[in-house]
């Protein structure tokens, strides 16, 4: 008897206690104070999203909790049990996993031998490749998905590759799954899929973290939702009885109002212009095909479509990053065949890249670095071949101080800056002299909700000024917002050229699927 009752209050405590509990967490970085003494607990089984302000240690905090970031004060505690958790491996060991944004899958082993890898199943010294499969299979029916086994990681879709991710950690036993921003790299599609497997693995009894700051994601998921603000924890509350427009005044600390944005101004002349435009993807296949429009200055015309209708070979084409295998492109109405890229962008245009680590940005250069380049025949910055280094900084300084770029000097890489403070850098220089023609590839990827507002305000005043924009994005609300006109893209053919003011996310959802 004695020992049933020992067994159940056991069983009690062992409900009841957090999963996580998180105590006088602190990290910094230099003079930053990424985490300041962070107190968090989350509850077993459940999906806890965090969210806040670009910069406020979101990332840092989950980092340590995955053994990636030394936390220089503050313990963790799993299950009641104090741990120290020094490396990504004995995160796993603890039942701990992590899904990045950049995936960490090795790109020409198969679906299959990514996720056993560093732990085959085996018989004698052979890879036991049916053993395998039998795993494999098991963990995409757990999941509700499918899987191809067979195929090179190199030529599944993204929304794939992140299924891979978690099937890696659950394959490695991990019960608790950490996602930073997971649907920044999705379409709507891929992230209902990935809603309805988070949600199964909460129901499983798994521990979700969720960083994000799609408000929308977090009431459409989370059932708790902690605000951090400058390196603290602000609050945790319940997304019942919370709504989007409450959490964003959390976030930002103030009442938060949307600014109301600037109406359309005179459409002018055509800046660029494509003539049945043809380009083919790295792989030679035909991407864009037969695309016929204009984009004039005054006016922002967006691009619907699912990711890899052509919209990277469309923009790559109209920069001059990739030659069109038919059709000609006009640039101020003359023909830009033969044209670099450096030729193209004097003429005005600019650029905001989709993949900002890698394109948008060069990491371990400093700011200034990362700024300097489009200036670089500005006597007061470069003179007799030699670079004025302090005026540099100080030029600099003026786009981080515009541009709203916090947590790094001039002379930090810019490797240090949070994701969407690096978007706003890449954002900085570009627009910082209107731009003739913008080529904007997802503009507010990554930025808070303070941002998104401020990338709006920035876009819709340089079409003020008579910039020409083709904006490209995920966010159907986003593009139906801002744009004056709307491109449907499928399957790399123009199918609709309309009016945003007709556009309903549901119409173009239909257009975009080749539905309509
Ligand atoms: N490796 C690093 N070196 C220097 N500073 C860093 C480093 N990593 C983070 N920081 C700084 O710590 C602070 C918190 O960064 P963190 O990446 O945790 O923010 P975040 O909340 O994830 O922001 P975002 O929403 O933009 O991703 C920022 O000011 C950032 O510049
Ligand atoms: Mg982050």
């Amino acid at each position: 008897m004695e020992h049933d009752h020992a067994g159940q209050s056991a069983l009690v405590h062992f409900v009841t206690e957090a999963r996580i509990r998180i105590r006088g967490l602190r990290k910094a970085y230099g003079p930053i104070l990424a985490n300041d003494g962070v107190d968090l607990e989350i509850t077993r089984g459940g999906i806890h999203a965090i969210v806040g302000e670009n910069g406020a240690g979101k990332t840092t905090l989950v980092r340590a909790v995955y053994g990636l970031v030394e936390p220089d004060a503050g313990s963790i505690e799993l299950d009641g049990q104090r741990v120290t958790i020094a490396s990504p491996a004995q995160a796993i060991q603890h039942g701990i996993g992590m899904v990045h944004q950049r995936f960490q899958l090795v790109e020409p082993l198969t679906a299959l031998e990514n996720l056993t890898l560093g732990d085959l199943p085996h018989k004698g010294v052979f890879f036991d490749r049916p053993a395998a499969l039998a795993r494999a299979r098991a963990l995409a029916a757990e999941l509700g998905t499918t899987m191809e086994w067979n195929r090179a990681v190199a030529n599944l879709s993204v929304g794939a590759r992140q299924r891979l991710e978690i099937m890696r950690l659950l394959y490695r036993k991990a019960d608790i799954l950490i996602f930073d921003e997971p649907t920044s790299v999705l379409t709507p599609q891929e992230a209902d899929d990935l809603f309805r497997v988070l949600r199964r693995l909460a129901g499983q009894g798994r521990t979700i973290i969720f960083i994000t700051h799609k408000l929308r994601e977090v009431f459409a998921l989370a059932e708790q939702v902690t605000v951090m603000r400058r390196g603290r924890i602000i609050t945790t509350v319940p997304t019942k009885g919370s709504d989007p427009q409450a959490l964003a005044s959390l976030i930002v600390g103030e009442q938060f109002e949307r600014p109301s944005l600037r109406g359309g101004t005179e459409r002018g002349a055509a800046v660029i212009e494509a003539d049945r435009l043809s380009v083919c993807d790295d792989l030679g296949a035909l991407s864009l095909r037969e695309a016929t429009f204009s984009v004039h200055a005054g006016e922002i015309v967006g691009v619907a479509g699912i990711e890899g209708s052509g919209q990277r070979e469309l923009v790559e084409a109209l920069l001059g990053l990739r030659h069109p295998v038919g059709g000609s492109i006009r640039l101020h109405g003359q023909p830009v065949a033969g044209t670099s890229v450096w030729d193209r962008r004097k003429r005005g245009i600019a650029f905001i890249s989709e993949d900002r680590d890698g394109e948008g940005a060069c990491l371990p250069a400093t700011l200034a670095e990362n700024v300097f380049p489009l200036e670089r025949y500005d006597p007061d910055l470069a003179r007799g071949g030699r670079l004025r280094t302090s005026a540099i900084a100080a030029f600099a300084r003026s786009v981080l101080t515009r541009f709203n770029v916090r947590g790094a000097a001039p002379n930090s890489p810019a490797r240090s800056l949070s994701g969407g403070n690096l978007q706003r850098l890449v954002l900085g220089r570009e627009i910082r002299k209107t731009p003739r023609l913008l080529l904007a590839a997802h503009p507010t990827r990554g930025v808070d909700v303070r941002g998104i507002a401020f990338i709006h305000e920035q876009l819709t005043q340089a079409r003020a000024d008579g910039a020409a924009t083709l904006l490209i994005s995920e966010e159907l609300s986003e593009l139906i917002e801002l744009s004056d006109r709307l491109l449907v893209i499928f399957e790399g053919r123009i199918v609709a050229d309309l009016p945003a003011a007709q556009a309903t996310p549901d119409r173009l959802g239909l257009l975009m699927t080749g539905a309509a």
